[in-house]
C-alpha cells in the first residue's frame, strides 16, 4: 500500500476515550487507525510521540470582514484563514456581516467562490436574516448551502445596503428599525422550514436604550462598571427568553450566539429539558475575562455582549461543565488598534481572537479545568454535529476527511500579539501564558500549519451544506 501521510504513535482523543493508534491518510481521507503498524510506504510521516490528535477544531463563529465589497483594512479571508490554520483549526463558518451582506443564494455563491481563492482552511457560509426584507430569499440561501441563518436580534438594518448600524438612534432616516416580535416569529417560521437553526445575536436594543438614556441623564461616569449596568446580563436574558418562547411556537431550532451572561445557563438548560431544540456557545473572553480585567486591557474587552462579572464567568464554565453550552468558538470580530484606541464608549466592539481561540481553551485542559476529551466535544464533535458534518468533520472514522489537529500538550509559550497572524492584532491576551501548544494542523491529508506558522498556500474548501 502506498499512503500519502501517516501519523505515527499518537494519543487519539475522541469524546470518550484516550487510545495509542497510528493514522493513515490516502487522498484526503483517513484509510485506516491502527493499533499496529501497517505494510507500505509513505510520502509523508509524522510522528505524534507524547501528543494528542484530535479531530480538525472547528470555530462557528468567525467575521474575517472579506466580501466582494469589503473594506479589507482591519482583516480579509486571507490572513483571517491563515491564523486560524495557525491556532490548530480545520474549518470555520464565517459570518454574513459582511460588503456585501450575505442576504440571498445569488451572494452566498459569489462569495463562496471569492472567498475560497483565500482560504487557508475549509469554511461555512452564515445567510443573514433580515425579517421580512429578505424572508423570500431564505429557502434560496438554504439551497446554495449556507450552513444556518444567523439574526442580529435588536440591530437596525440600512434599508439599501443591509448593512447592520451598529450606533442606531431612531433619528437616522433610511433604517429599518430593530424588528418585533411579529416578524421575527414570521421569519422563525420560514427558517423552520429550511430545517436550518436560527442563530441569534440575544442583546435587548429597546431595553439597553432606556439605560443608556437614564445613564445620560443622571451624568453616569465612563468607567465599565457604568457600561455594563447599561448594557446588563439582563439585557441578553430577556431576549434569549423572547427567542426560546418564539421558537417554541415557530418550531425553530434556536442557537444562541456567543452568551455572556451566566443567568442564560439556566434559562437555555429549563428549554433543553423540555425537550427543545436549543442550542449555545460561548467564548474564550467571557470564561476567561471579566469586568475586572478592564483596568488592566483598557477598551480591548469591549466586545458585545460584554464580558460581564466574576460570577457570570463562573456561571458559563458551570454551563459548560453541564453540557448546556456545547461549544465554544472565538467570534473573531477584528478592528485596527487605532479604532480601539478611542475610549471605552466610542470604540468599536469586537477583538481578533480566531488563533487564540484553541490555545485559550487547551491552557484550560492544562489547568484542569477541562478534560481533553471534553475539548475534543466543544471544539470538534459537537459543533460538527450540531450543524450536520459530522462525521466527515468532527470525527477520526476511517473514511472521513483527514482534518487533524496535533497538540503537545507539554510545550510552554507565551501568546504575542505581534506573532497572530491577522491584519489586526487587537487581544486582551497579549503576554499570556500557555501550557499545551496546537504543534501542527492537518487539512485533508496535507499539513497546513506547523510550530505556529503557515505551510503551503490556500487550499480550504467551501462547505457547501
Ligand atoms: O462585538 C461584536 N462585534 N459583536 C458582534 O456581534 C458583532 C461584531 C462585529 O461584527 O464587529
Ligand atoms: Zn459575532
Amino acid at each position: 500500500m502506498y499512503w500519502d501521510h501517516v501519523i505515527t504513535n499518537g494519543t487519539l482523543v475522541n469524546t470518550q476515550e484516550c487510545y495509542k493508534a497510528h493514522i493513515y491518510i490516502k487522498n484526503g481521507k483517513i484509510a485506516a487507525v491502527s493499533h499496529n503498524l501497517l505494510e507500505g510506504e509513505a510520502a509523508q510521516i509524522t510522528d505524534a510521540q507524547n501528543k494528542y490528535i484530535l479531530s480538525g477544531l472547528i470555530d462557528t463563529h468567525v467575521h474575517s470582514r472579506d466580501g466582494l465589497q469589503a473594506a479589507r483594512y482591519k482583516e480579509d479571508f486571507f490572513h483571517s484563514t491563515m491564523a486560524a490554520a495557525c491556532g490548530g483549526l480545520t474549518t470555520i463558518f464565517e459570518m454574513p456581516n459582511t460588503s456585501p451582506a450575505i442576504y440571498n443564494g445569488n451572494i452566498l455563491t459569489k462569495s463562496a467562490q471569492y472567498l475560497e481563492q483565500k482560504a487557508h482552511v475549509d469554511f461555512a457560509l452564515w445567510g443573514l436574516a433580515l425579517g421580512n426584507i429578505n424572508i423570500h430569499e431564505l429557502a434560496g440561501m438554504a439551497a446554495s448551502g449556507a450552513i444556518a441563518f444567523k439574526f442580529f436580534w435588536g440591530y437596525a438594518i440600512d434599508s439599501t445596503t443591509y448593512q447592520l448600524i451598529y450606533n442606531y438612534d431612531e433619528k437616522m432616516m433610511n433604517v429599518v428599525p430593530p424588528l418585533l416580535d411579529g416578524e421575527i416569529y414570521d421569519m422563525f417560521k420560514t427558517i423552520a422550514q429550511t430545517g436550518k437553526q436560527v442563530a441569534i445575536h440575544a442583546e435587548n436594543f429597546y431595553l439597553i436604550k432606556a439605560l443608556s438614556d437614564a445613564a445620560e441623564k443622571a451624568g453616569l461616569d465612563e468607567s465599565y462598571a457604568s457600561f455594563l449596568k447599561c448594557r446588563p446580563a439582563e439585557a441578553e436574558c430577556t431576549t434569549i427568553r423572547s427567542a426560546i418562547a418564539l421558537a417554541k411556537l415557530s418550531g425553530v431550532k434556536l442557537h444562541v450566539l456567543h452568551l455572556g451572561a451566566g443567568d442564560g445557563v439556566n434559562i437555555i438548560a429549563a428549554a433543553q429539558n423540555e425537550g427543545l431544540p436549543i442550542s449555545v456557545e460561548s467564548c474564550p473572553h467571557y470564561l476567561y475575562l471579566c469586568e475586572e480585567d478592564y483596568e488592566r486591557v483598557g477598551p480591548l474587552i469591549k466586545v458585545y455582549p460584554l464580558v460581564k462579572t466574576r460570577r457570570d464567568r463562573e456561571e458559563l464554565w458551570r454551563g459548560l461543565h453541564e453540557g448546556v453550552i456545547s461549544l465554544v468558538c472565538s467570534d473573531h470580530a477584528p478592528h485596527t488598534e487605532e479604532e480601539k484606541a478611542v475610549g471605552l464608549k466610542n470604540s468599536p466592539a469586537g477583538m481578533a481572537s480566531v488563533e487564540t481561540l484553541a490555545p485559550l481553551m487547551i491552557n484550560a485542559v492544562s489547568e484542569g479545568r477541562l478534560s481533553i476529551n471534553q475539548l475534543a466535544a466543544i471544539l470538534s464533535e459537537n459543533p460538527a454535529k450540531l450543524y450536520g458534518l459530522y462525521p466527515q468533520k468532527g470525527s477520526l472514522l476511517p473514511g472521513t476527511d483527514a482534518d487533524i489537529t496535533i497538540i503537545d500538550p507539554m510545550a510552554e509559550y507565551t501568546i504575542h500579539k505581534e506573532d497572530l497572524h491577522s491584519i489586526s492584532k487587537v487581544t486582551p491576551f497579549d503576554g499570556w501564558p500557555m501550557k499545551g501548544r496546537v504543534s501542527q494542523t492537518i487539512l485533508r491529508g496535507a499539513t497546513i500549519a506547523k510550530d505556529g506558522q503557515i505551510i503551503g498556500g490556500p487550499s480550504g474548501k467551501f462547505i457547501k451544506a
